[in-house]
């Protein structure tokens, strides 16, 4: 395995064996920025996630005065300057390639009384912003932007909000935590009702900062205008990262991998479940509360995989997962169907597309839908050169299946990969049996 600027090179390998760690959550990282910058007091955050996207919250917040030290060794140290303490940027904010930024902050810049303007990478600016935008000019307050304020660049001016009551039609938790967020500037309850419930990190951290929020079915409602207090947040791996590693394991015969201290949130546990449908053997261990998050040890042994069908309500708690979850049904016997996942359409690729390509050059058998994929399992892979079209979940996904694939793969853009999982090449790596 070698990797430069632009190239990662695969060879296939026999198994992986041996004991890691992923960095940390990147929800939950990008999370505790926000919330230490709006709380009162300090907010030391231990495993944050050093990758691309949370640092690019993390410049956000500096460009609207708040000081953030670090990150050094994993920790950010953010004196928070309460909910009215954000200053007027006098530059454009960068989200990079990251929704999770673009879409969380315009809750927050929605209920501040200045002029902010946010911008992002290529792959940013062409996805849907109105999905945050509508609700939020619903609360009262006013963007400009491309296509009826639906694209970046998008300039804000927020102000006095009002509550509202919001029906998503869509299981998004960036919308959730957009306008939950904004509801915290807002005299009175906000809720929002989802179609399925998706990630809860940030009721569960708004929670534990201080504010009255409370869930029933798939409504949250939050009390607007709490005193939000810093405090230390101990971020638990990331499952999203864990996932490649754990399918590497699962798909190699032979291989035993523990990954140590992931995060195991119930509304982002499906891939656990989708693992132990296909005839995986994967254990939790030392199962322990960190932070209010659920966090274990996960053992991944390899086995014989078989087909499954993925849909519904089981979709938001594994939509990252589906790329990876892609190159498990490739390697396993039978046909997969996964449906109900319009939603990766819309990602930092159009991810049924670049998955059904990319796979496909590798010799699987992979039918877009247009909500999903159908895999024909069994096929023996070859190594290939592959294109991540800059998305770093497709470039991790198809470095797992070149791991299982003959001879050589190539992930061209794979400098993508630190978006979410820097270390993730040295990872396979120090695991790797050849
Ligand atoms: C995220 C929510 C999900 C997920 C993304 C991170 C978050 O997006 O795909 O990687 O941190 O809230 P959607 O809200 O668009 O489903």
């Amino acid at each position: 395995m070698s990797g430069d600027n632009m190239e990662l090179t695969i060879n296939q390998i026999k198994q992986l064996k041996g004991e890691t760690a992923v960095p940390g959550d990147k929800s939950i990282s990008h999370r505790a920025v926000m919330l230490g910058a709006l709380a009162r007091g300090t907010t030391r955050v231990e495993n944050f996630l050093t990758g691309e996207d949370c640092l690019s919250t993390v410049r956000c917040f500096r460009a609207l005065g708040v000081p953030v030290e670090g990150p050094d060794n994993g920790c950010l140290t953010i004196q928070g300057v309460g909910l009215n303490g954000l200053q007027e940027p006098v530059t454009i904010l960068d989200a990079g390639n990251s929704g999770t930024t673009t879409r969380l902050m315009l809750g927050i810049l929605a209920g501040q009384s200045f002029c902010s303007i946010i911008t992002g990478d290529a792959s940013l600016s062409r996805r849907p912003m109105a999905r945050v935008t509508t609700p939020l000019a619903g609360m009262g307050a006013k963007f400009i932007g491309r296509d009826n304020n639906n694209l970046l660049p998008l300039a804000i001016r927020g102000g006095q909000l009002k509550p509202l009551n919001y029906q998503s039609p869509v299981a998004s938790a960036q919308v959730k935590s957009a306008i939950l967020l904004a509801g915290l500037f807002a005299q009175g309850e906000t809720s929002v009702t989802e179609p399925t419930i998706s990630r809860d990190h940030t009721e569960r951290m708004l929670k534990s900062f201080g504010a009255d929020i409370k869930q029933e079915g798939t409504t949250v409602t939050i009390k607007g205008r709490p005193e939000l207090k810093g405090r230390q947040v101990v971020v638990p791996g990331d499952i999203s990262s864990a996932a490649f590693l754990m399918v590497a394991a699962a798909i190699l015969p032979g291989s035993e991998v523990t990954i140590r201290g992931v995060g195991v949130n119930p509304t982002r546990d499906g891939l656990l479940e989708v693992l132990k449908n296909m005839g995986g053997q994967v254990e939790l261990l030392n199962l322990r509360d960190q932070c209010g998050e659920p966090v274990a040890d996960i053992r991944v042994k390899g086995s014989d995989l078989q087909g499954t069908e993925i849909s519904g309500n089981l979709i938001p708690r594994l939509i990252d997962e589906i790329p990876i979850i892609a190159v498990a049904a490739a390697c396993a016997r039978g046909t997969t169907v996964i449906r109900d996942a319009a939603e990766l359409k819309v990602k930092e690729s159009n991810r049924l597309a670049t998955v059904a390509g990319e796979l496909t050059k590798l010799g699987a058998a992979v039918e877009e839908l247009p909500d999903g994929l159908i895999i024909k399992g069994g096929k023996p892979l070859t190594g290939a050169v592959v294109d991540s079209h800059g998305d770093h979940r497709i470039a991790m996904a198809m470095a797992v299946a070149g791991l299982a694939a003959r001879g050589r793969t190539v992930i061209k853009e794979a400098q993508c990969i630190p978006v979410s999982f820097p270390g993730f090449a040295d990872a396979l790596k120090s695991l790797a049996v050849e």
